[in-house]
């Protein structure tokens, strides 16, 4: 990012850049063209995409999360789905240290007046809180989502997104279909869970900007982390929904989950 580009941005971090040096857009977000008819929506969302995880359970030698599937590095797919809106104003990629520095050169086969690269932290959600602090001014609605979901379709983003602008937080999520066992260490069954209340919590989540702000300084302050954001919102009594989610943006975490990936994204939604 240029320092012209930098001055007028008051949640700028240290070690937030544009790639590539490239100065960012001048043009007003209202003003910006887009391509789907909707030209005139002012651009508002931004997009935290966490993918500084060190995919220890996928194993093999590089990052789980720049690694080939559905035709394209993992990262790459996300980026590109949120970018194809022209609401969103913002992506911000947040990467380990080493390669906020030397991004890979497909990273860029994007927008990249609407990318910035964040640092990472130990925790998913010192991850994402980093990335949030990154956010452009003009960022009203904040979805999260991780890099590890490639998959995420255009209509799961419109719910997530339609959903935050009523004002209150939002999880893609599938409802449980299987039966629910609560077992002990002997692997002995104790009971059988109720289970027509779960759901399984994906992403995108989406959230108004001052209230995911708050939820993530909060839990800085008292020292808690969690596995996805909505919980953080939760512990603060605030109003979170489920909307529906998708098969196809499972969660890749085995090096098993590939081959699921690829077979699912080769299924037309
Ligand atoms: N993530 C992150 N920063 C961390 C930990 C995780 O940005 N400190 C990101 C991952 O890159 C991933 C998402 O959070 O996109 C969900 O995490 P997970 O699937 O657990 O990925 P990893 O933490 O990379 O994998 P593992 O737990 O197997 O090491
Ligand atoms: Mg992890």
């Amino acid at each position: 990012m240029t320092d012209a580009g930098r001055a007028d941005r008051s949640h700028d971090h240290d070690d937030a850049r544009s790639p590539g040096n490239l100065p960012r857009d001048a043009t007003p977000p209202e003003l910006r063209s887009g391509t789907s008819g909707r030209e005139s929506a002012i651009a508002d969302v931004g997009v935290v995409i966490v993918a500084a995880g060190s995919g220890s359970r996928a194993g093999g030698n590089e990052l789980k999360q720049f690694r080939w599937v559905g035709g394209k590095p993992m990262l790459l797919h996300s980026v590109q789905t949120f970018q194809q809106r022209p609401d969103v104003a913002m992506v911000v990629c947040v990467l380990p240290k080493a390669f906020v520095g030397d991004p890979p050169p497909w990273l860029f086969q994007c927008d990249t007046d609407r990318l910035l690269l964040s640092v990472g932290g130990r925790e998913r959600t010192e991850s994402v809180a980093n990335g949030l602090e990154d956010l452009p001014d003009e960022v009203d609605i904040v979805l999260v989502h991780d890099a590890a979901r490639p998959f995420v379709s255009a209509a799961m983003v419109d719910r997530v997104i339609a959903e935050a602008r009523r004002g209150h937080g939002v999880v893609a999520a599938l409802p449980v279909v299987d039966t629910l066992k609560e077992v002990d260490d002997e692997l002995h069954v104790l009971r059988t869970v109720e289970r027509t209340r779960l759901w399984r919590a994906q992403t995108p989540q989406g959230f108004p900007r001052d209230l995911i702000e708050q939820a993530h300084s909060r839990a800085r302050a008292e020292g808690v982390g969690a596995t996805d954001d909505a919980a953080l919102f939760e512990r603060l009594g605030l109003p979170v929904t489920v909307v529906r989610g998708s098969e196809r943006a499972m969660k890749i975490t085995d090096e098993e989950d590939f081959a699921r990936a690829e077979a699912l994204f080769a299924v037309p939604e």
